[in-house]
């Protein structure tokens, strides 16, 4: 163990954060991080909008359906970005099909992802809370048209970071051994049945943190947030579409 690993064993999601907000140097600080992380060949295709006007924190809320984000100090919202390639290419004419590509775009899906989870490691580490929204793309258009966001960029998550003002408790995890195998994909004969003991422990989590919750296990969220899409999610791949990726698929 050392000090990085205790950090990222205690990781907990903060959604309820002290009216302040970071001081220049944690922000120069997560952004260098954000800068330094790994990307994929260098090319650096995806970036990071601070959101820091309140009208758009009040929008993005309302997009999530998550109110607790418009009180959020920080909020970053990740983003695929070839759309500078594309730029660089034309500037110096020459011809490529790789920014509108889909391997253009899952790279710099990856790379935002990246960078995104390093943020949240030194967040952390300096104790500071987070919280992922990826309730934003609910409506992807509608947070592209909010942060104006040109063709060939795309939205990944949102991000919320700020000063803790709960301190909750960690979040069970179903056994590695049910997520990890080696040299060719394994499963069990029957999920619900590999997955009975986690479903307990999961109930009984949310038994401690919220009244009438201890009939909910994992098996059945899977059912209730599994059975349909949320918002506007089934219109994402014409939304990653239009925004000029993809060219190549079909
Ligand atoms: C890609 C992604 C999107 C998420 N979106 C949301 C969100 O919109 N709102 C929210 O409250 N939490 C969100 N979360 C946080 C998860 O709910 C949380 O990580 C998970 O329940 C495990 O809890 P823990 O982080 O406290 O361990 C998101 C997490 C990830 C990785």
């Amino acid at each position: 163990m050392n000090f990085t690993i205790d950090h990222q064993l205690a990781h907990r999601s903060v959604r309820a954060f002290q009216n302040r907000p970071l001081s220049d140097d944690e922000l120069d600080t997560l952004l260098a991080v954000a800068r330094q992380t790994a990307t994929s060949m260098g090319m650096q295709c995806s970036g990071i909008v601070r959101v820091t006007d309140q009208a758009l924190k009040d929008r993005l809320a309302a997009i999530g359906c998550q109110k607790s984000l418009a009180l959020t100090p920080e909020v970053w919202v990740f983003i695929v970005d070839t759309a500078r390639n594309r730029a660089i290419l034309d500037e110096r004419a020459a011809s490529s099909a790789v920014p509108e590509s889909l391997g253009a775009f899952l790279d710099g899906f990856t790379d935002a992802c990246l960078m995104a989870q390093n943020v949240v490691n030194a967040a952390e580490s300096m104790g500071l809370g987070t919280v992922y929204y990826g309730c934003i793309n609910c409506d992807a258009q509608a947070v592209i048209d909010a942060l104006k966001l040109p063709a060939l960029t795309f939205p990944v998550v949102g991000l919320g970071i700020g000063h803790p003002a709960q301190d909750p408790a960690k979040k069970p995890r179903m056994p590695m051994e049910l997520r990890v195998s080696e040299n060719a994909y394994e499963r069990p004969e029957s999920w619900s049945e590999a997955l009975k003991d986690y479903d307990a422990e999961v109930a009984a989590y949310y038994g401690t943190r919220n009244e009438g919750r201890d009939r909910e296990t994992f098996t059945s969220q899977v059912v209730a947030m599994q059975s349909d899409f949320w918002g506007k999610r089934s219109e994402v791949a014409q939304v990653i579409a239009r925004q000029g990726f993809g060219s190549d698929a079909s």
